[in-house]
């Protein structure tokens, strides 16, 4: 269907594709998986013509149709409904599409209730899982989505999952979630080392792989080192001597030949202390004898509940349970029907939710943005940039070119250079990469203050809770302790 050749693609000073080739075939399903920042948007971009490569070429066999889903903003912002923009681009004589339609729409969250509504007037998520549904209707011979499960709660997600196993049409993807790819995904297409390299199987294949290429390419890289120690041994003893000199003299052309073998840039994990946040009183947050509804639905009915200083705690528990709910309620960015809401002594809220990158000035450069956040020297601001992956110039990037994964980095660390005493997470590890993670991961396990979040990755949730509430119904349960005591305390004995 699609055949790449020999893409070179730069801007500026920055590299990301050196030489990539790719053949897609009709019923490909692949997934392309890379570091944040290593040009997978813009690769799919160019596969858009909405990028051009500098080199090389792109093929497209004649006829083909292709549907993609960008990785933010949805192409859509219009006066009609969801409904009908979700058919916008379709013929519906006998109406079967419609059924169809409304079927695809609440697979993706909506409720009945919400087919009538102008598409003008939800939120950036829910527009995108608008776009989501109109492109699942057309049906394209080949489905392009960037990061699409970012816009879906777990619920939706697993409904997507298995429309996606049924999708006729060949599908090439854009993910961080690895149980996402191994279920929709037949082989791996990596962005490394600014080319793509495919692989057969699914991510932990993928994963298994790169640690054994990565062995042998160290390995040879040790021998070679090795063989070039002796050349030049042999070289230094025997260049000065005139019976000997022409040997040297040939070693160390083929020396100077040798075709050197290089060791991939580990990314260098840089340690920095974030400022604390002033200290609050014992008790930090109380829910009282709360109520709250979205219309009919009663998402929480007499809720008490209680925050102490030093907590970090993981929400957990279906989709639609209400965890986000009861963050925002916590946040006290949505009202409550009834109750109270007691924040304790010099205690300031902080709320982060997967859309706070949209609040970015998009004109300011990366290093503008995270001074403006408080009086920190450069000194400090660069230095903490820096442990967010920042390095070297891209501190000087507008925040309108990053890529999705560098605008959450750099909401992150705005917020943590001027860190809350009640610190509150929807989501934040959204449109991350591995190392990204691991530097919120570490900054939030010295964060003084007091943490609530919701968070689907349990590598995240492992590292940081210290208690856990469940909630179920309309009812939160609360273990004071990490992950494993909640497992412990909740899965039914084995034996
Ligand atoms: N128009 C542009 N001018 C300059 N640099 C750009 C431009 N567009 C993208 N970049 C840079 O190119 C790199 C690749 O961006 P891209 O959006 O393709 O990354 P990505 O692999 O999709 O990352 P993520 O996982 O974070 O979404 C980024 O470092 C970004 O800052
Ligand atoms: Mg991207």
């Amino acid at each position: 269907m699609i055949t790449v050749k020999n893409v070179h693609k730069s801007f500026g000073l920055q590299t990301l594709l050196d030489g990539a080739n790719l053949q897609i075939n009709a019923g490909d399903r692949f997934a392309l998986v890379g570091p944040n920042g290593a040009g997978k948007s813009t690769f799919f971009k160019m596969l858009l013509s909405e990028e051009w490569p500098d080199e090389g070429e792109i093929l497209f066999k004649r006829g083909i149709t292709v549907g993609y889903l960008p990785q933010e903003n949805a192409p859509v912002s219009t006066e009609l409904t969801v409904l009908r923009e979700s058919l916008s681009h379709l013929e519906d004589p006998d109406g079967r599409v419609e059924a169809r339609a409304k079927a695809v729409l609440m697979g993706l969250g909506f409720k009945v209730t919400d087919f009538d509504r102008k598409v003008n007037t939800l939120s950036g998520g829910w527009a995108m899982r608008v776009a989501m549904a109109r492109l699942l209707l057309e049906e394209p011979n080949l489905l392009m989505l960037d990061e699409p499960t970012n816009h879906l709660d777990l619920e939706s997600m697993l409904w997507f999952q298995d429309y996606l196993l049924n999708y006729r049409g060949s599908i090439f993807l854009i993910s961080h979630d690895r149980n996402f790819i191994n279920i929709v995904c037949k082989a791996v297409v990596s962005l490394e080392n600014k080319t793509l390299k495919v692989y057969a199987g699914d991510y932990e294949f993928f994963v298994k792989q790169k640690a054994e290429d990565k062995e042998r390419l160290e390995q040879a890289y040790r021998e070679q080192q090795e063989e070039i120690a002796d050349m030049e041994d042999f070289v230094n003893r025997n260049r000065a001597r005139a019976s000997t000199a022409s040997r040297a003299q040939s070693v160390l052309k083929r020396l100077e030949k040798l075709e050197r073998i290089e060791l991939p840039e580990e990314n260098k994990k840089l340690k920095i202390r974030f400022p604390q946040p002033q200290r609050t009183g014992v008790r930090t947050l109380a829910l009282k004898h709360v109520d709250k509804s979205y219309g009919e639905v009663k998402v929480y009915k007499d809720l008490n509940f209680e925050l102490e200083r030093g907590w970090k705690m993981a929400f957990v528990g279906h989709n639609g349970a209400g965890k986000s709910t009861l963050l925002k309620i916590l946040a006290g960015v949505v009202p409550i029907d009834k109750g109270e809401r007691t924040p304790g002594i010099n205690v300031k809220v902080g709320y982060f939710s997967q859309h706070r990158a949209e609040t970015l000035d998009s004109e300011k450069t990366v290093l503008e943005e995270a001074l403006s956040v408080r009086d920190h020297s450069e000194q400090t601001v660069r230095s903490a940039l820096g442990s967010f992956l920042f390095r070297g110039e891209s501190v000087f990037k507008k925040v309108k070119v990053l890529s999705g994964g560098e605008k959450s980095r750099l909401s992150l660390v705005k917020l943590l250079l001027d860190p809350p005493n009640v610190l509150l997470m929807d989501e934040p590890t959204t449109h991350l990469d591995l190392d990204s993670v691991e530097a919120l991961v570490s900054a939030l396990q010295d964060f003084e203050g007091t943490l609530c979040f919701i968070s689907h990755d349990l590598y995240f949730v492992n590292a940081l809770a210290n208690h856990v509430v469940h909630v179920h119904h309309g009812k939160v349960t609360l273990y004071p302790g990490n992950y494993d005591y909640f497992i412990s305390r909740t899965s039914p004995q084995t034996s």
